[in-house]
């Protein structure tokens, strides 16, 4: 693992080792500076200031809702908790399917104003010009293939995609559109894993998958998800690998026995 160790700060260059030394790329997400700041102590080499901050820090049924100044007032936050990751950020509804100058506009902005290292895009062929001119200006850029939440309406569902031959064509054909165009790595969601297979063989970058299988050259989850701290949303992709919605439950359940029977604070708690 000494090719880690090596990465005093993750860039596009170090995720593209990491895919050519055959060793994983472990990403999450983070909306906010403390979460952050723990996912990057812990050694995580991407955080991803997910348009998920929509769904799981403001409640809403979709990720369209989320704006440019949104994405913006979070990534700030979460880059003050940074040193080592490297941190994306995601492109939201909108901001970018209007026209290649807006877009460029855009993501721009979001380096401009944000320390983040790059953007993420949703989207194959239709939008590969746009991240032609955003990756020539200096702007590292992410793809993002197979389900695209950005398209909930379009889909109709959350259910995985490509599972016909035509989509896997099409989503094969999009993932090398998108590595010529420029793109840095590509996010791979809820595709069967034999295509995530077959398509991370036949880029030269990265693949990051969600609900894509074992074969992509690394993997992210949404953290509240693998936290345990949005029960009620429990797809087969995702992992527990804590239960703090419970841990939380039981710390203030105590907090507020407590409070109620005058047992907090104590003296040794008081001035
Ligand atoms: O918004 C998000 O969190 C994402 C991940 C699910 C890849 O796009």
């Amino acid at each position: 693992m000494s090719v880690e160790r090596e990465f005093k700060k993750v860039t596009t260059k170090s995720l593209q080792l990491l895919k050519n030394n055959n060793i994983k790329i472990a990403a999450l997400t983070a909306y906010d500076f403390i979460t952050a700041k723990i996912l990057d102590e812990s050694g995580i080499d991407l955080i991803l200031v997910g348009d998920s901050l929509s769904n799981v820090f403001q409640g809403n049924e979709t990720t369209l809702p989320v704006t440019m100044d949104e994405m913006i007032y979070h990534t700030k936050a979460v880059c003050k908790g940074v040193n080592r990751a490297m941190v994306v950020v995601d492109m939201p509804f909108m901001s970018y399917q209007t026209n290649s100058d807006e877009a460029f506009r855009n993501a721009g902005r979001i380096l401009k104003e944000t320390p983040a290292g790059a953007v993420k895009l949703e989207g194959g062929k239709l939008i590969a010009p746009t991240i032609k001119k955003i990756t020539e200006a200096g702007i590292p850029v992410m793809g993002h293939l197979g389900l695209m939440p950005q398209s909930i309406h379009k889909f109709g569902s959350y259910k995985v995609r490509a599972t016909d031959l035509e989509e896997s064509k099409e989503i094969k054909e999009d993932a090398l559109i998108l590595q010529e165009a420029g793109a840095f790595a590509v996010v791979l969601e809820k595709i069967p894993a034999q295509l995530a297979n077959e398509i991370t063989e036949s880029l030269t970058i990265p693949t990051i998958g969600i609900g894509a299988g074992n074969f992509c050259d690394g993997q992210i989850l949404v953290t509240p998800d693998m936290l345990g701290l949005n029960i009620d949303f429990k797809p087969r992709f995702v992992r527990h690998y804590s239960n703090l919605a419970d841990q939380i439950n039981f710390a203030v359940s105590n907090y507020i026995k407590d409070v109620k029977e005058k047992q907090f604070p104590s003296e040794n708690e008081s001035y």
